[in-house]
């Protein structure tokens, strides 16, 4: 895939105020400071395109990017239009009970109702050992039925080793309650590492 352009659209503060939903959607969630951002401005090859910061909590509101691109490896025929989503990330801990409460409701209503969703991109640090907070959230959207598929970031900050072990860990602790574990994706968005990947990933359900 070539990506023709990825301009930032609008933010929302709920999915009835989302974009038309006209076109195929995928959505970044993650716990906070996963490089949700920065991950998607490495797949569009713009390091200027969402908000990134070393401060947790930075992205607050449901932020659509409209993406055009073209299948395959010639920047030839009608390109195809898409949307990136950029969500809020879970577990920063300076919120308060009420704006938590705030937060998970408005991503349920996004991830159960937005019709053209087609696909969730999990994020997890691929520098930690499994974290509960992260199998609870891929729990719940098990519960929903909601699909996704897990991308493990920053690889570049660990050796191959310890990422492989982190990776085969999350997936073990999947298996003791998933009968089909996830699509999985390993990423540097520094390095550009998995953005090939990702974006035929992408192409793929585009096309379907
Ligand atoms: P919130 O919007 O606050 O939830 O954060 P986020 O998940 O969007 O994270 P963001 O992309 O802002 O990145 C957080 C920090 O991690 C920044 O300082 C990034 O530069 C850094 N970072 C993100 N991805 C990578 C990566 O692949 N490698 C390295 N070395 N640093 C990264
Ligand atoms: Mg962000």
């Amino acid at each position: 895939m070539i990506i023709q352009s990825a301009t930032y659209l609008i933010s929302s503060p709920d999915y009835t105020k989302c974009p038309k939903a006209d076109r195929p959607e995928y959505a970044f969630i993650g716990r906070s400071n996963v490089g949700k951002s920065s991950l998607i401005n490495m797949l569009c090859d713009n390091h200027k395109l969402a908000k990134t910061s070393g401060s947790p909590g930075k992205t607050q509101l449901i932020n659509h990017f409209d993406i055009k691109s073209f299948a395959g490896n010639t920047a030839a025929g009608k390109p195809d239009a898409w949307y990136l989503v950029d969500l809020p990330g879970y577990g920063f801990a300076k919120v308060s009970q009420n704006q938590r409460k705030q937060w998970e409701k408005m991503i349920e209503n996004y991830l159960r109702k937005r019709e053209n969703l087609i696909n969730i991109f999990v994020l997890i640090d691929s520098r930690h050992s499994p974290q509960q907070l992260d199998l609870d959230f891929v729990n719940q959207l098990g519960e929903w039925e909601v699909p996704f598929c897990l991308v493990f970031t920053k690889a570049d900050k660990e050796t191959q080793r310890v990422v492989a072990k982190n990776v085969k860990d999350f997936l073990d602790a999947m298996r003791k309650t998933w009968q089909f574990l996830p699509r999985n994706f390993v990423t540097s968005a520094e390095k550009k590492m998995g953005r090939d990947k990702m974006l035929q990933f992408i192409e793929a359900c585009n096309n379907e």
